[in-house]
């Protein structure tokens, strides 16, 4: 086990490149099940949930080449595994887009259910319920999901979400994609990285339209063929270290970015008193001074992200004023760090979906917890502004979604070490 150690107080310069989007990797290279022939994937973040998923790959008979860094050679072309090692798939959440891969390619699959960060219960009743509408015979039990077609077989059909969810949408579109016939899944998630699958596989041959948008209509096809795909930058990435400057202090270009992707972001920051400026590809911000209070509610993209919300928070809890924060993703994700960070001297009052966060002149230094991987990157946020010296522990949640993070803090002036406990 490892933890950072941080001395706060020093402000942020210089310059920051983000990495490929981590919820778009963990999508896109189970995709590469789907596709016969060799599929190059460029901007790979290089994190512990991807390295666990090229090892569930490998492991399935996939072959794997590393080529510069982020490129990622992927050829599954002869995989015959339909029955994913458990002890691997355990080590991750989105081990679970191996269903709807598996089952687009071979009709059938047997997948253990998923660990990962589990900061709130995290149902896949609408994944089940997507793989049901295609036509599959779904048994779950307490360790496993076993699928097959059903006595009709495997079929587009419309697919409507009773809950807006990315991970079901996910799931589906790849089950869909080989499968004949229309698919239509109404009620979609609308994220950046839905999106970028939806590119990816089209460029391999897919007929997906409609992504980013609440109905995706995919037309089955018979075969998929390689190709070369680029992953978009990080948008969570990117929004955690504008979170770091605006809560620290300093002038960082956040280089590789889409934009328009973090305008839900940037648009609190902003009325925070950050001052923000956009480029084709990257964001200037400056943070100087106090932040003022705000009101932020997370919402399914173009929302403002759950996957933000402890990050915002860090914001908040340094700013005049009282601000708002309020989850509407998953209920109980303030668990996952307000306590650690009430031990920073923060002042935070949780009231069902909402915490009340009025604003302290500054925060201490402490010995923390990291519970999951944001709560995680927003100590580690909490420590680069507090006074003193935080350690924040459980490194290894972070590591699952920060290429680098040691290394890029430590660029722009962070005074942040690794240590193994
Ligand atoms: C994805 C992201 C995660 C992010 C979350 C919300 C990936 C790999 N992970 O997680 O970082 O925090 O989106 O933006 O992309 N739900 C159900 N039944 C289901 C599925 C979901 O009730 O079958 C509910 C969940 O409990 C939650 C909401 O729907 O309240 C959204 O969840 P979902 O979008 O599925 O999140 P994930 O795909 O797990």
């Amino acid at each position: 086990m490892a933890k950072y150690e941080i001395k706060g107080g020093n402000t942020l310069h210089g310059e920051v490149l983000i990495s490929g989007a981590k919820n778009a990797a963990v999508a896109i290279l189970p995709a590469a099940v789907l596709v016969a022939g060799v599929c190059r994937v460029e901007n790979v973040p290089d994190i512990s949930d991807v390295r666990i998923l090229l090892n569930i790959l490998e492991d399935m008979g996939a072959v794997i080449t590393k080529e510069e860094p982020g490129t990622v050679l992927i050829d599954c072309t002869n995989i015959k595994c339909t029955n994913p090692n458990p002890e691997l798939v355990r080590k991750m959440r989105a081990s679970y887009y191996l269903m709807g891969a598996l089952l687009g390619r071979f009709g059938e699959a047997n997948v253990a259910l998923p660990g990962g960060c589990n900061f709130a219960s995290r149902p896949i009743d609408q994944h089940l319920k997507g793989f049901r509408g295609l036509g599959a015979e779904v048994e779950e039990t307490e360790e496993y999901v076993n699928l097959k077609p059903s006595e009709d077989g495997l079929h587009g059909n419309r697919i409507s979400l009773d809950v807006v969810s990315v991970g079901a949408t996910v799931n589906i579109m790849l089950a869909a994609v080989l499968i004949p016939g229309q698919t239509v899944i109404e009620n979609a998630a609308r994220e950046p990285h839905i999106v970028d699958l939806a590119n990816f596989l089209n460029t391999m041959g897919a007929r997906i339209s409609g992504a980013g948008t609440n109905t995706i209509k995919i037309r089955g096809v018979e075969a998929l063929h390689g190709g070369t795909y680029g992953i978009i930058p990080d948008q969570i990435e990117a929004g955690t270290y504008l979170a770091a400057v605006a809560a620290a202090g300093g002038n960082v270009l956040v280089k590789n970015v889409i934009p328009k992707h973090m305008e839900c972001i940037t648009t609190k920051l902003q009325e925070m008193g950050a001052k923000i400026t956009d480029y084709d590809d990257c964001i200037r911000i400056v943070s100087q001074g106090r932040l003022h209070s705000t009101t932020v509610k997370t919402h399914p993209y173009p929302g403002f992200p759950t996957d933000m919300q402890a990050q915002i928070c860090i914001c908040m809890a340094l700013a005049s004023g009282v601000s708002r924060l309020t989850e509407s993703v998953y209920e109980t994700r303030f668990f996952g760090y307000c306590e650690e960070l009430q031990d920073m001297g923060a002042d935070i009052l949780i009231n069902g979906k909402t915490a009340i966060v009025t604003g302290r002149e500054s925060l201490h230094g402490a010995e923390v917890y990291a519970r999951d991987l944001r709560a995680g990157a927003a100590l580690i946020i909490a420590g680069l502004a507090a006074r003193g010296t935080t350690w924040v522990h459980n490194a290894h949640y972070v590591e699952r979604g920060y290429e680098n993070i040691i290394q890029k803090l430590t660029n722009l002036g962070a005074d942040i070490v690794r240590l193994e406990d």
